[in-house]
Formats: C-alpha cells, structure tokens, sequence
C-alpha cells in the first residue's frame, strides 16, 4: 500500500494523527491528513477546560468539527482524555470531595454520551502515576481528594456511559520495562483480576535523546497484552532527523507488529510545524508536508 493508513489496515491496525481543528481549514494540512492517517485523535478539543470550563456547561463545537471531519471520510476517532490533572478547569480543583466525586462521574458521562458510537477507544484516565521509582500515584486534585479508587471509580463510570468503547489507560515514560509501567502493570493486573473494567493501554511515545525507543518496547507490550488488553501507541513522536530518526520509527513500527494486540500507532501531529515540540522536528512530513526520510521508514515498516 501507498499510504500509512492502508497500510496499516493490510495488518490489521490503524495509522493515526493527532489533529488540531483549527488547522483543518489549512489545504495542505487536511489533505495530508486524508490521504495518508485513517484514525485521529483530537489534541486538545476533548480535554476537560475544551469541554467543561465551567461546570455543568458542556461545549463540543471544535472537538464535534475534527469528529465530523473523521466520520464523514471514514476514519476512526480516538477519545483523549476524560480524567487528567491537566488542561483541567480552576473550578474542579476547587472541590470538595463529594462535589468531585460528582464532578468527575458527570463529565465522564456527558462526553462519553454526547461521543458515543462515535470513539473506538477513550484515554478514560491520562497520566496518574509519577515519574521515578515510587511506583506511587501522582499527586492531583482526584488522587488527593478521592483516593487511589478514583482511577477504578473512572472507568466503571465509562463503562456505563458508553459500553461499545474501549477504555484505555495512557501514560508517558511507561515505554520500557521500569519502575513507573511496573507500577501501570499492577495496575491492570490487579483490574483484570477483579473484573474492573479496562480494555487497553495506551503508551504514548515521546522519544528523545534523552529518552530514546527503549530496547524491551516490544516486551513492554507484550507483557501488558499478555494481561488481556490491547495495547496502543497514543501520542508517538521522536526528536532528531535524517537517518537515525527514521531507524526509530522503524523500530516502532515493527514492535507494535510484533505484538498481536497491539492494534495502532497515532503520531502527535501531522506536521513538524505545528507540533507541540516547538523547537523539535519530531513527526512524519516537514513544515512543507514534505516525507521524511522517517515517513518512508514507516511505510516500509508496516
Ligand atoms: C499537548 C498538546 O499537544 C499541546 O497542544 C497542549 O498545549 C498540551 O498538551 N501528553 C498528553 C497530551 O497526553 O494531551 C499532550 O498534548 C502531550 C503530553
């Protein structure tokens, strides 16, 4: 195939592109998107300060435009993020523990409703555990006010709201095999176990020369599809140029085919030009929408 998207599809997943629904007015930008990516996932338009700034007032119009856009050409949609200590309006910090716990079911509810049918897969809880060796939650007004069941409390509450999606768990720096993704492993190991709803994992992917593609990738994949879930590559991008980027993103690639259940890959934009790195050149096509040398290392891979 010629393109990301079927190629992926010719092996069972999806090729995806997180995607900013003011840019989709942009010529290069939308046909880009449509010729190459059949999966998106809003950037920023379903997060809690796009969708309920204030509370009980819910607003979907730019995330509604990019779903509009997906549908209509056939691509599918990821749901990011519904539980997340950022982005997050000042007014949910501000509440009690019975308020919250409230809070946090409602939006659950409202956004997965107003979607539902329309997302294969939901980041029902984004980015709770801390970084380093503690393996312990990060502190943030669910965790601190509702204890470490918020995250359990979260995907039953999705569950309810929208049975046909998957609901995912997605965090960053959980990669590899280390003390943070052992930390998610128990998580869901202790979830399968109790019959705790949760269907995938999502692994974000943001690389650098700090933080390159581990060497266990695929066995951290692995690992977590041999609890039962699918697992996804959720917000991929990897900072560098020319051929040891492309080597990267091959190893990518060919980790996630390596594991059955591992059923796509989204890259965190569409162009170097607008990605939330804003010095970095860290996706597929160039501020031009030129390929990189990257973008054929994909293809190839797939
Ligand atoms: C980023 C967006 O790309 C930026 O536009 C925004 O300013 C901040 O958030 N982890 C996540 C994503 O789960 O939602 C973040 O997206 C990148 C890190």
């Amino acid at each position: 195939a010629s393109t990301l998207g079927a190629a992926a599809a010719e092996k069972g997943r999806y090729f995806g592109a997180a995607v900013a629904a003011n840019r989709l007015g942009e010529a290069p930008y939308a046909s880009t998107l449509n010729t190459e990516f059949n999966s998106v996932t809003p950037e920023n338009e379903m997060k809690w300060d796009a969708t309920e700034r204030t509370r009980g007032t819910f607003t979907f119009g730019s995330a509604d435009q990019i779903v509009n856009h997906a549908q209509s050409r056939g691509m599918k949609v990821r749901g990011h993020t519904l539980v997340w200590h950022s982005q997050l309006p000042g007014w949910v910090a501000g509440l009690g523990t019975a308020d919250l716990r409230s809070a946090m079911n409602n939006h659950i509810t409202q956004v997965m409703r107003h979607y539902r049918g329309k997302i294969h897969s939901w980041d029902v809880v984004n980015e709770a555990f801390q970084d380093g060796s503690s393996g312990a939650l990060r502190s943030s007004p669910f965790r601190d006010k509702l204890g470490s069941g918020f995250i359990e409390e979260a995907f039953r509450t999705a569950r309810a709201a929208d049975p046909a999606a998957k609901l995912c768990y997605n965090d960053y720096n959980t990669d590899g095999i280390n003390a943070k993704s052992n930390a998610v492993y128990n998580l869901v190991r202790d979830f399968k176990s109790r019959g705790v709803p949760i269907d995938c994992v999502g692994f974000q992917s943001h690389f650098n020369s700090a933080s390159p593609v581990p060497s266990d990738y695929r066995a951290n994949l692995q690992r977590f599809a041999d609890l039962g879930v699918d697992v996804q590559i959720t917000e991929l991008d990897i900072e560098g140029s020319g051929t040891a980027q492309a080597n990267s993103y091959g190893n990518v690639v060919r980790a996630c085919l390596a594991v059955s259940r591992c059923t796509g890959i989204t890259v965190w934009g569409v162009t170097d030009k607008y990605s939330w790195r804003p010095s970095g050149t860290p996706l597929l096509f160039d501020g031009n929408y030129n390929k990189k040398p990257a973008y054929h290392a994909v293809l190839t891979a797939l």
